[in-house]
């Protein structure tokens, strides 16, 4: 990181001619990338990998102990592929209906509201409800589409809007009023932490699946009331372009892989096949 900023001084100073130079210099020099290999490990790039959605679920491999990583990523597709600590920053879910009986924290999440940079803004700066009477005005009092250029130019998922077929908008699923929240049938605010109940109330039938554990994805200790991460609807699905083109049918499929090596210290992967019930 320090380098960079020197590179970046560098570059303001001199100009482009002593970047071209620079970019063509630092592939190919043996004594760069030596010296590279040589830093300790903590001087190196992280390693950023990603979990059900590239762009949207980023993860920054650690060591939790030497040679043990808190994740590891596939080298072709960069998706996480095994966890040293399946809760890694994870909170508990949160009311859902049908799980009251899961003991408390057992079933826990990874917060959606960190990965979304925009939304510190949504219901401060730009749909805070006080702002000069612009046409359209700030809070609309129906859920009809309105295109705004200024929401289009920042997000242009808005533009091209590929959920639904037509028949949703925004304001299905984001609180009027309160835009750093999520909306039930109620008009109530639901956290973007909480997809499940937004999902939930229009594909009923998944949140159900979901719920059983037949769809998405949960990992953690797999014993009757053993403590699991739930993996949320948005850590897969875009919520604003399920329907898009080439990915149509809502998910970006990944090309099957063999498993990753077992980490340094672990002999074999014999505690997989423990199974709970005996059957
Ligand atoms: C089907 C429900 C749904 C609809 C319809 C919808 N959104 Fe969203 N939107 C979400 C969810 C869920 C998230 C959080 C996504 C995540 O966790 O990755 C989100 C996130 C956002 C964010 C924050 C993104 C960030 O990176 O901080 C913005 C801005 C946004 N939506 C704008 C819109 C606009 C504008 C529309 C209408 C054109 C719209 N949304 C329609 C469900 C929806
Ligand atoms: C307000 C109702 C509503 C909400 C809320 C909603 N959806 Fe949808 N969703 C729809 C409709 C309508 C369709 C279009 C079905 C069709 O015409 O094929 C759809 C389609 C989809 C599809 C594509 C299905 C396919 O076979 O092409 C996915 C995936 C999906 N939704 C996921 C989600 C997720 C994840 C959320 C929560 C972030 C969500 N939806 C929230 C109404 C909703
Ligand atoms: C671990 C990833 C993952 C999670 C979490 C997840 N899904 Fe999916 N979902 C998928 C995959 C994979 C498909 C299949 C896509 C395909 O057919 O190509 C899918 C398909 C769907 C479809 C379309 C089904 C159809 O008939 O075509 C809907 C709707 C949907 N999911 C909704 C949800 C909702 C709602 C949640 C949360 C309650 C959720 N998903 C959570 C991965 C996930």
């Amino acid at each position: 990181m320090k380098k960079l900023a020197i590179y970046t001084v560098a570059l303001a100073l001199c100009g482009s001619a002593l970047y071209t130079a620079f970019a063509a210099d630092q592939p190919t020099d043996p004594a760069k990338v030596a010296a590279a290999a040589a830093e300790p490990a903590k001087e190196k790039e992280p390693l950023v990998c990603f979990e059900g959605r590239k762009g949207a679920t980023e993860i920054t491999q650690r060591d939790l102990k030497p040679g043990w990583p808190n994740v590891k990523c596939s080298p072709t597709t960069s998706a996480a592929l095994w966890y040293g600590d399946p809760y890694e920053g994870t909170v508990p879910m949160g009311k859902m209906p049908q799980l009251e009986n899961l003991p408390e924290g057992h079933a826990v999440v990874r917060p959606r509201s960190e990965k979304l940079n925009l939304l510190a803004m949504c219901g401060t700066a730009c749909h805070n409800g006080v702002g000069p009477k612009a046409n359209p005005p700030t809070l609309p009092k129906d859920k009809k589409p309105i295109p705004i250029p200024t929401m289009e130019a920042m997000y242009p998922d808005s533009k091209d809007f590929q959920h639904g077929r037509g028949r949703i908008w925004c304001l299905d699923c984001h609180h009027t009023t309160q835009r750093n929240k999520l909306v039930d049938h109620f008009g109530d605010p639901i956290s973007f932490d909480q997809p499940q109940l937004l999902c939930g109330k229009c594909h009923g039938d998944k949140l159900r699946d979901w719920r059983d554990g037949i769809h998405g994805k949960r990992i953690g200790d797999f014993t009757t009331g053993g403590k699991k991460r739930w993996f949320v609807c948005t850590e897969c699905h875009n919520p604003h372009n399920v329907q898009d083109g080439a990915r149509n049918r809502g998910f970006a499929q990944l090309q099957p892989e063999p498993s990753p090596q077992l980490p340094r210290g672990m002999k074999d992967a014999k505690h997989e096949k423990v199974h709970p019930i005996p059957h």
